[in-house]
């Protein structure tokens, strides 16, 4: 969402036109900034103006802040570029891409271990945000007709989640009229435990959202405990109600590199998984899956029958349109790696992070948040206050080129700060030693910077906070 006022405030200049490049060598065309011009240029111009300003972006491949796959092989750009015209939804006249995509669901149902004698159902997504959007729906509308049968109020549906929880999950409830009824965190336990489930659940709950690597420290929602839970306090109370894993970030990681942990179907309360194939199923972004445990989850009603395409299609998305390429580049990984593929890539992601971890504990100025996590996260802080702060310490890496998150915890834990690292693939011990040599240097730098200021009574010291590590 942008407002006119955000855009000039974005878009911060005087001048009415794009300043024509290199002294105007490729052409003195007049773009205007903000209206449409009235004549096109030539594309090469085009090009060249659109991408020399996308030339002061970061570099995908060096942002650490993000979970979002920045490298696939050329063969799989090909197939996307063939395939960015397709439309996906249209399955009459593009059933080959359907049928690939029924392929994804079914191995990634099985990767989950849904069981072989269940309908199991799935679709692909744009991403996790619009899987979750319609897991959680899903168990809505399962709640509405449970409570339907039963002859009760279907009124005030709740759903319950920890603070740790995607912003995703509790658009879900604004979004679709569900109240949210957010656990929170405590000061050094940063995951949903069973036992507090406990003080928030009643007949009203239509599930329990769980997460397998959340965003703030890449932990592990205690599924089995709540799974538990539920199976105990349904037969007590004559309810039905299931929980959804947020696999965004983990699930891949889980299936190939921990085969043998439980987090998914083999927990019998586990009715729906979303994943996103642009994290750590290795696609460019676009990309998501939701796999229902049956269909028997999904309720008939919120099943669309849509015939304007050539054929009646049944539709359960969020959005309509979208190239096909996200389902053909899941599947060009699929067959290219093979199990074995993944799980290589994953232990190799895995020890990367752990080389990563090794390195900042012996730094002897950071330190490891203690957040246990089995997933590709590194989380950590400050060892002590020098004056400056991890906000200090993320914008100054920028400098060097480098993207990672800084930020505190929610509630009841806010005052927790950290820096998070996510590994991805392309990030090598190489990477992880140029990265160490420039965060110490950033270290020293704000260490000077900070006795520079101190020594000097007219400069501002009020922007670090003591807390902020
Ligand atoms: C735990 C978790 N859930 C959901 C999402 C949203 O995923 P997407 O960006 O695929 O919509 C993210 C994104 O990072 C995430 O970390």
């Amino acid at each position: 969402m942008i407002t006119k006022e955000k855009i000039k405030s974005n878009d911060n200049s005087t001048e009415k036109n794009i300043a024509t490049p290199f002294a105007g060598r490729y052409s003195t065309a007049v773009i205007p900034r903000m209206e449409i011009p009235t004549k096109g240029v030539a594309a090469k111009i085009a090009y060249r103006v659109i991408h020399d300003q996308l030339l002061l972006d970061g570099r995908p491949d060096l942002n650490l802040s993000s979970f979002v796959t920045t490298w696939m092989e050329p063969e799989a750009e090909q197939l996307i570029q063939e395939n960015l015209n397709k439309n996906f939804i249209d399955h009459f006249q593009y059933p080959q891409t359907q049928i690939i995509e029924g392929r994804c669901v079914n191995i990634l149902a099985k990767l989950f271990h849904a069981p072989e004698e269940n309908n199991y159902a799935g679709t692909s997504t744009i991403g996790s945000s619009e899987a979750i959007m319609l897991g959680l729906l899903a168990h809505k509308w399962k709640w509405k007709k449970h409570r339907e049968q039963q002859g009760k109020s279907t009124t005030n549906p709740n759903i319950i989640f920890g603070a740790e929880a995607h912003v995703c999950v509790n658009k879900f409830a604004k979004y679709f009229d569900v109240e949210p009824r957010i656990v929170p965190m405590s000061q050094n336990d940063y995951v949903l435990r069973a036992e507090e489930i406990s003080k928030y659940i009643d007949e009203n709950t239509i599930c329990v959202a769980l997460i397998v690597g959340t965003t703030y420290t890449g932990q592990v929602d205690p599924i089995g405990e709540v799974n538990d839970l539920l199976v105990k306090l349904n037969k007590e109370n004559g309810w039905d109600i299931g929980i959804h894993i947020d696999g965004a970030s983990g699930a891949f990681v889980m299936c190939f590199a921990f085969p043998d942990i439980k987090w998914d179907f083999r927990y019998e309360r586990v009715r729906s998984i979303n994943t996103s194939g642009h994290k750590y199923g290795l696609v460019y972004p676009g990309i998501g899956w939701l796999i229902f445990r049956d269909i028997e989850d999904l309720a008939s009603e919120i099943i669309f029958h849509v015939n304007y395409l050539g054929q009646t299609e049944n539709s359960y998305t969020l959005n309509f349109s979208k190239p096909a390429s996200g389902v053909i580049a899941q599947y060009y990984n699929f067959i290219r790696l093979g199990s074995e593929g993944y799980k290589s890539i994953m232990e190799s992601i895995l020890e990367n992070a752990q080389y990563l971890s090794k390195q900042i504990t012996a730094s002897g100025k950071f330190k490891l948040l203690e957040a246990k996590t089995i997933l590709p996260i590194v989380t950590f802080q400050l060892v002590k206050d020098e004056g400056f702060t991890i906000f200090d310490v993320s914008y100054k890496m920028k400098e060097k080129g480098w993207i990672i998150s800084a930020y505190n915890l929610p509630p009841h834990a806010e005052n927790v700060y950290m820096l998070r690292v996510v590994v991805r693939e392309n990030f090598t011990h190489l990477s992880a030693n140029i990265f160490m040599k420039d965060l110490l240097e950033v270290y020293e730098a704000l260490s000077k910077e900070n006795k520079t200021m101190i020594g000097n009574p007219h400069m501002d010291k009020t922007k670090s906070s003591a807390n902020a590590c």
